[in-house]
C-alpha cells in the first residue's frame, strides 16, 4: 500500500504554486489601489438607462438577432458533442478495432463541425451586417443632433471630441453589438452547458476540477479591475490627441508662421507617448492574465490526469466512481472547452464595459438640449420683407457679462443700415442675433413686425444671406460652393449671380471655370476670391436680409470699387445689414448706428451724423486724413 501522503504530493505542489500565484496578484492590485486615485468611470448615466436607449437602436433588428440566437444554439452543439465523439472514438480504438464503425463516428464529427462553421459564418454575416445599420443610424442621428446645436453649445465643445464622439465612440458600440453581446452569450452557455455535460459524465471528477474555480473567479475579479482601468486611460487618452490634432492641424499654418513646429510637435509627441503607453500598459494586463488562466488551465488538466489516470490504471474509483479513460479524454477536452470562454469572457467584459462608456459619451452630446429651438407655435413666414426691428435688447454670452445693454433700431425692409463701433463693441453679436444664432435673454428682435422667437428658425436662414468676414468654404467645386442648399440652379443663373458681384472676371480665368475644384476650407483661393464666392453663394438665393459683416475687409482698393458698385446693386435684392471699417463702404446708407461698449451712442444718416460732430465725426474725418496722408 503506497503512503498516501506522497501518493497526493503533486497535486499540494499545484495547489502551492496556485497559491503563491494568487497572492503576488492580490498583493499587486492593493498596491495599484493604493496608488491609483484616478476616478472611475466618470458615470452619470445610470447603467440601465444606458441599456435601455440601446435598445432602442437594436429593437428594428429584433428577428435578426434571434435568428442569430438559434444559429449560436447550433453552433453550440458542436462545442458539446466533439468531446463527447472523441472520447467515444478512443473508447472504440481500445475496445476492439473496427473501422466501419470507427468510421460512423468520425463522419458524425465532421458533419457536426461542417454545421457548426456554417452556421458560425451566417452567424457574423447577419451580424455584421446588422452591427453596420445600427452604427449608421446612431452615427446619422448624433451628426443631425450636433447641427441642432446653438452656437454657444458648439463653441463649449473642441471638435476633435465631437469627432471623437462620432467617429470612434459609435464604433465601439457597433462592436458591441456585432462581436461582444453575442459571443458573451454564446460563451456563457457553453461554459454552462460544459459544466453540465461534465456532471453528467462524472460526478467526481467535476467537483475536484471545481476546486479551481474560486482562483478563476479571484484571478478574473482582479484582471476587471485592472483592465477598467487601462481602458479608461486609452479612451481618455484618445479623445485627448483627437482634440489636439483637430485643432492644430486647422492651426498649423499660423503654427508655421510663428516658427512654432518644435513646440507644438514636443506637444504632439508628449500626447503621442502618453497614448502608446497607455496601450502598452492595456497589452501588459491583458499578458499577464492570459498566462494566469492558461497556467489555471494547465494544473486543472494536470490534476485531472493525475488523480483520473491513478483511479483509472490502477482499476479502483476516484472518490466513488469509476474512471474510464473515454470519461477523461473527454473531460480534458471539456476542461479547455471550460476555459476558453471564461478568457474571453473577462476581456468581453470589459469590451462591454468600453462600450458602455462610449454610449454614455454619445447619449451626453444626445442630452445636450438645443438651446435655440422653434417654439410650439412657431410660425413658416413664407415671404419675409425685411424689416428689421429691435426693441430694448439685453444679451450677453456669459450670464452677467452684458455685451448688448438696451439696443434699439429699426430698419425699414429694403433699406441699408450699418453698423460702426471699435472691435469688441457688439456689431457681430447684433447681426449673429438677427439670425437667432444665439437666444437674447431680455427684449424684443421683431422681423416684419414678428418676434424673431415666433418665427421657425428654417424659414428665417433661409431668407437670410450672411457674408462675413472669415468665409467658410467646403470642399467640392465653386458651383458646389455657390448654390450650397438648393439644386436646380442653371449655369447662366450663376453666372448672372457672379457678374452682378463682379466675381465673374476671376472664376472665368479659371481653367474649369465653375467646375473648378475647392480644396478643404477654400485653401487653393485668395481671401478676396472667397470673398467675392461667399457674395455670389448669397445673393444667388435672393435673400430678404443680406448681412455684411466686415465682408470687404480682405478686398482691395480695386476690387472695392466693384465691390461698392455691386453692393449698391444688391440694395434692390433686399434689406442690408453691414459692418465695415472702410467708411466709404458705408456711406450711402440709409442708416448709421454707433455703437460702444453694447450701446448705442447716436444713429442717422452720414451726413446728419457729420452734421452732429459727434464720435462718428471723430471716426471719419480720423481716417479721411489718413487716407489724405497716404495719398500724399
Ligand atoms: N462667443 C462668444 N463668447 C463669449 N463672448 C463673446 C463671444 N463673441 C464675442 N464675445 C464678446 O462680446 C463682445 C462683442 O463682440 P463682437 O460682437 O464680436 O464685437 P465686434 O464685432 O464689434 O468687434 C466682445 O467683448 C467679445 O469679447
Ligand atoms: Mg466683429
Amino acid at each position: 500500500m503506497p503512503n498516501p501522503m506522497r501518493e497526493y504530493l503533486p497535486i499540494l505542489f499545484v495547489g502551492g504554486v496556485i497559491g503563491v500565484f494568487s497572492l503576488i496578484f492580490i498583493l499587486a492590485w492593493k498596491r495599484e489601489q493604493r496608488t491609483a486615485s484616478a476616478p472611475d468611470f466618470d458615470r452619470h448615466i445610470p447603467d440601465s438607462e444606458i441599456f435601455r436607449r440601446l435598445a432602442k437602436y437594436a429593437a428594428p433588428y429584433k428577428k435578426q438577432f434571434l435568428l442569430v440566437l438559434v444559429i449560436m444554439l447550433a453552433s453550440i452543439t458542436y462545442d458539446l458533442a466533439a468531446p463527447l465523439i472523441v472520447g467515444r472514438v478512443e473508447g472504440l480504438i481500445k475496445d476492439r478495432f473496427e473501422p466501419p464503425v470507427l468510421l460512423r463516428w468520425v463522419a458524425l464529427y465532421a458533419g457536426i463541425l461542417i454545421v457548426a462553421l456554417v452556421c458560425t459564418y451566417f452567424q457574423s454575416i447577419i451580424l455584421q451586417k446588422t452591427g453596420q445599420k445600427i452604427l449608421s443610424a446612431l452615427r446619422q442621428d448624433l451628426f443631425t443632433h450636433i447641427e441642432s446645436l446653438s452656437h454657444s453649445q458648439l463653441n463649449s465643445i473642441p471638435v476633435g471630441k465631437l469627432v471623437t464622439r462620432v467617429a470612434n465612440d459609435t464604433n465601439a458600440i457597433s462592436q458591441m453589438f456585432t462581436n461582444v453581446l453575442v459571443a458573451m452569450a454564446k460563451n456563457v452557455f457553453i461554459v454552462v452547458g460544459v459544466l453540465i455535460a461534465m456532471l453528467a459524465l462524472n460526478l467526481s471528477l467535476t467537483l475536484a476540477f471545481l476546486c479551481f474555480a474560486p482562483f478563476l473567479v479571484l484571478f478574473t475579479v482582479i484582471f476587471r479591475k485592472f483592465t477598467r482601468k487601462v481602458y479608461r486611460v486609452v479612451k481618455d487618452r484618445t479623445t485627448d490627441i483627437n482634440t489636439y490634432l483637430s485643432e492644430n492641424l486647422s492651426g498649423i499654418k499660423v503654427t508655421q508662421i510663428f516658427n512654432q513646429e518644435e513646440r507644438k510637435r514636443a506637444e504632439f509627441f508628449a500626447k503621442s507617448e502618453e497614448l502608446k503607453r497607455a496601450k502598452q500598459n492595456q497589452i501588459f494586463v491583458l499578458g499577464i492574465f492570459r498566462p494566469m488562466v492558461y497556467m489555471l488551465y494547465i494544473s486543472s488538466v494536470l490534476c485531472l490526469l493525475y488523480l483520473g489516470g491513478k483511479g483509472y490504471i490502477q482499476d479502483t474509483t476516484f472518490l466513488w466512481q469509476v474512471v474510464t479513460s473515454e470519461t477523461l479524454v473527454a473531460f480534458y477536452l471539456y476542461i479547455e472547452k471550460f476555459f476558453n470562454p471564461i478568457q474571453t469572457l473577462a476581456e468581453q467584459f470589459n469590451q462591454l464595459q468600453s462600450a458602455f462608456a462610449s454610449a454614455e459619451k454619445i447619449f451626453s452630446v444626445f442630452d445636450l438640449v438645443p438651446e435655440v429651438t422653434d417654439e410650439p407655435d412657431a410660425v413658416e413666414l413664407d415671404h419675409i420683407r425685411g424689416e428689421i426691428e429691435f426693441k430694448d435688447v439685453w444679451f450677453a454670452y456669459e450670464p452677467g457679462e452684458w455685451v448688448l445693454k438696451g439696443v434699439s433700431f429699426h430698419v425699414e425692409a429694403k433699406q441699408t443700415a450699418a453698423f460702426v463701433g471699435s472691435t469688441g463693441s457688439g456689431k457681430t453679436t447684433i447681426l449673429s442675433l438677427i439670425c437667432r444664432n444665439y437666444d437674447i435673454q431680455k427684449g424684443h428682435i421683431l422681423i416684419d413686425g414678428v418676434d424673431i422667437r415666433h418665427i421657425k428658425i428654417a424659414s428665417l436662414r433661409r431668407r437670410f444671406g450672411q457674408m462675413l468676414q472669415d468665409v467658410f468654404l467646403f470642399s467640392g467645386t465653386i458651383r458646389s460652393n455657390i448654390v450650397l442648399r438648393e439644386e436646380g440652379f442653371t449655369d447662366e443663373e450663376i453666372w448672372d449671380a457672379c457678374r452682378y458681384v463682379n466675381a465673374d472676371s476671376f472664376i472665368g480665368r479659371l481653367d474649369k471655370g465653375l467646375d473648378e475644384e475647392v480644396r478643404e476650407r477654400g485653401g487653393n483661393f485668395s481671401a478676396g476670391q472667397r470673398q467675392l464666392l461667399s457674395f455670389v453663394r448669397t445673393i444667388i438665393h435672393r435673400p430678404a436680409v443680406m448681412i455684411l459683416d466686415e465682408a470687404t475687409a480682405n478686398i482691395d482698393t480695386e476690387t472695392e470699387l466693384l465691390i461698392q458698385d455691386s453692393l449698391e446693386k444688391m440694395k434692390n435684392i433686399g434689406t442690408m445689414l453691414i459692418v465695415a471699417h472702410r467708411l466709404s463702404t458705408i456711406q450711402h446708407a440709409d442708416q448709421i448706428i454707433v455703437l460702444s461698449h453694447g450701446e448705442i451712442l447716436e444713429a442717422g444718416t452720414h451726413q446728419e451724423l457729420l452734421a452732429q460732430k459727434g464720435r462718428y465725426f471723430q471716426l471719419y474725418t480720423l481716417q479721411f486724413n489718413k487716407q489724405k496722408l497716404l495719398g500724399a
